[in-house]
This record gives C-alpha cells, structure tokens and sequence, in this order.
C-alpha cells in the first residue's frame, strides 16, 4: 500500500482513536485489579492518599500500586495532586466504581471484558466453522460478571418501574401469582421479583447447571427457598402450566429458537398471563441503533462473544443477536402466536417488552 493517497491528518486522528481504545481495553483490566484488590473501595473510603497510604490499607505492594495509581490518572478516573503526591478518586467516581450497591455501578461490567478475552481463540475458530459456543463453554468470570453488572439495572428499574409498567401484573403479584423466569442464570431477578412480593412463587429455569446450583445457594441465602425454585431445563421443556408471568431478562435473544421457546412460553401461561422480555435497549435497523444507543459499542461486542454464538450452537440457531430491535422481536413473537404486544418501559440500557396471548 502506498502512502501517497492517504489523508495523513485523518490517519492520525483515527490512530488517535484506536489508541483511545486500546487505552480503554488495557483500563478494563486494571479496573479488575482495582476492583478485586479493594482499591477503589479504599480510596472511596480514604480521601487523598498515598500510594504507600492505599497500599497500607489494602495490604498491597506499594510499587504495584503507584503504577496502578498512575494509570487510573492518565485515564481521569483518579485525580493526582502533585503537591502533595496524593490521588483521590472523587466521590462521583466512586458512585460509578467502588460500590456495587450504588445505582450507577459499573465495575462488575470490567471482568466481563476478561472473560471474553479468555474466549477469543474459540471465537476466531467459530468464525472460521460457523459452529455456535453454548453459554456453558464461556469462562465462568461471565457468570458472574453478567450477575453482578445486570443486577444494577435489575435493582434500579424492575420492582419500581418495569413490574407497575406492566398491565395487572403487580396486582397479581402482590395478591399471589405464580411465575417462571427462563434463562435465569444466577437468579437476581427472580429474587428481587420475590423479596417484593412475598406471596407469589417463583421458579428459575436455565440450560446451564452450574448457574442453576449458584441460583438455588442464592435463594438460600436470602431465605427465599420456600417460594423460589430452580431447575436445569431448556426454554422449551418445563413442564408448568397456568402460569400468571413468564420473564426473560436479557435471554431471550441468546436462545437457539425463541420462536419455540415464546410458543413453549405461550402454553405455560393462563388464558390472562402475560409474557415479558426485558431485552437490551436498540432502535429497529442498524443507522439508527448506531447513532442513537450509547450502549451499542459494548453490545454488539458481547452479541459477538456471547449471545450469537450461544443461539448458533442450538437447534435452529437463529441467532437474533442482542441488539435485534423491537420490530424483530414481535415478529417472533406473533409467529409464536401473541396477539398483543408492546413496549412496556424502557431505560437507558433496556426495553420491555410485554406480550398477552
Ligand atoms: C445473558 S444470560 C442472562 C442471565 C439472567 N437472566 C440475568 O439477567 O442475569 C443468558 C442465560 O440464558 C441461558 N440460556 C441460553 N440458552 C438457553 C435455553 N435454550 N434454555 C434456557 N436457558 C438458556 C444461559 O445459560 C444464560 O444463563
């Protein structure tokens, strides 16, 4: 290739922009370390600090931590004093990075990143064969990144607005009803959806055993297991009938055949049930999702990693991938024979989407 023809200036500004994102990728990594070291919660804690101060008070090397520190500077996520050699990581910061209650937290979005690293060998080989990676195959810091980032959301929106947003439901639910999550994974929804409402019965189902152990020492925990069951089962094999609410959070499009599974769902619902997926926020065609969906970059890389892979190694495998958009879910959803649908609610990350037979 000869540089003759080439605009200079745009090659490097786009340069400049790679580097911003290679920045970016190297940061997720030392957002692990900060997260799992307990850095950040110690700066949240702490004021300006040291680095031989934070080191004390998380029992870490300090050489580790000066250049950690140095890193989290560059990239504007701590602020440096170079008075005093201090670094503080400001409380709005903190909000989004040291506590995992917090309703903007987003560390436990970084060791999802990881985990795809871990998967990129198997991922460059599926694009070669165009076989599927089921959900079981990713590394297990997916399992629990997915829990951990997806609750944030979940304990934002779902009992305050999605759940009111719904017609009946949170009357049903409040006077008993009974209801099946499918693709639960670890459970948080179905937990949260059973502290608020201490009538009804819940039961998870997802394909991937080990989640399933981790849901039901979930429900343990929170002392929910007289209310709340999990079972290993595909979309479409549990048996359960006259079901009042049948959810899948962030699910649906990983199936291999959601057609089937809301058909499957369809027979498992009272003749009044409802059926709601909550499904990542995306506009109906590409233009408009890219320009519009702040959460599309991110998205589309987990789609390729995680959700479209895992519905390409099931039956069917239609792979709808993660950004599908509302249009290209009613269609699978009237070709299950739903009726009626419609967008319920939505957020900056999700849409509900809420169907009647
Ligand atoms: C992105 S995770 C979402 C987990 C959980 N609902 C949440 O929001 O935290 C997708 C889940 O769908 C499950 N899954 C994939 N294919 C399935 C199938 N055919 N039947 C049931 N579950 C399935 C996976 O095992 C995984 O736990």
């Amino acid at each position: 290739m000869t540089t003759a023809t080439l605009d200079l200036e745009k090659v490097g500004a786009f340069a400049q922009h790679i580097g911003g994102l290679l920045a970016g990728g190297a940061t997720t990594a030392m957002m692990v370390v900060g997260d799992r070291t307990g850095l950040y919660a110690a700066m949240a804690a702490g004021g300006p600090l040291t680095p031989a101060q934070l080191a004390a008070d998380t029992g870490t090397a300090e050489r580790y931590v000066r250049e950690w520190l140095a890193q989290q500077a560059a990239v504007g996520i701590v602020q440096h004093d170079p008075e005093d050699g201090t670094f503080t990581l400001p409380p709005e910061h903190a909000a989004v990075l040291a506590a995992d209650d917090s309703p903007a937290a987003m560390a436990g979005a970084a060791p999802l990143i990881s985990g795809m690293h871990r998967r990129t060998d198997e991922l460059v080989e599926a694009f070669r064969s165009g076989a599927g990676i089921p959900w079981a195959d990713q590394d297990p810091t997916v399992f629990e990144s997915t829990e951990r980032f997806f609750s944030v959301g979940y304990r934002n929106s779902l009992v305050s607005e999605w759940i009111p947003a719904l017609a009946g439901v949170h009357e049903k639910l409040r006077a008993g009803a009974r209801v099946i999550d499918v693709g639960c994974g670890h459970g948080a929804p179905v937990l949260l959806m059973a502290q608020a409402y201490p009538a009804s019965q819940f039961v998870g189902y997802d394909v991937h055993a080990a989640s399933i152990e981790t849901a039901t020492r979930r429900a343990a925990d929170a002392g929910l297991s007289d209310r709340v069951r999990f079972g290993v089962s595909d979309s479409q094999a549990y048996p359960d009938k006259d079901v009042d609410l049948v959810t899948f959070f962030d699910a649906f499009h990983d199936l291999g055949d959601p057609v089937g599974a809301a058909a499957h769902a369809r027979q498992s619902l009272a003749a009044d049930g409802t059926l709601v997926l909550i499904e990542p926020r995306a506009a109906d065609d590409l233009a408009t999702t890219l320009g519009t969906i702040p959460m599309a970059a991110l998205g589309f890389a987990a789609s390729t990693f995680l959700c479209t892979p895992n519905s390409l190694s099931q039956p069917v495998g239609l792979a709808l991938g993660a950004l599908a958009g509302e249009s290209r879910l009613r269609e699978v959803l009237a070709e299950a024979g739903f009726g009626s649908v419609r967008r319920a609610a939505e957020n900056d990350f999700n849409m509900v989407i809420e169907a009647r037979p």
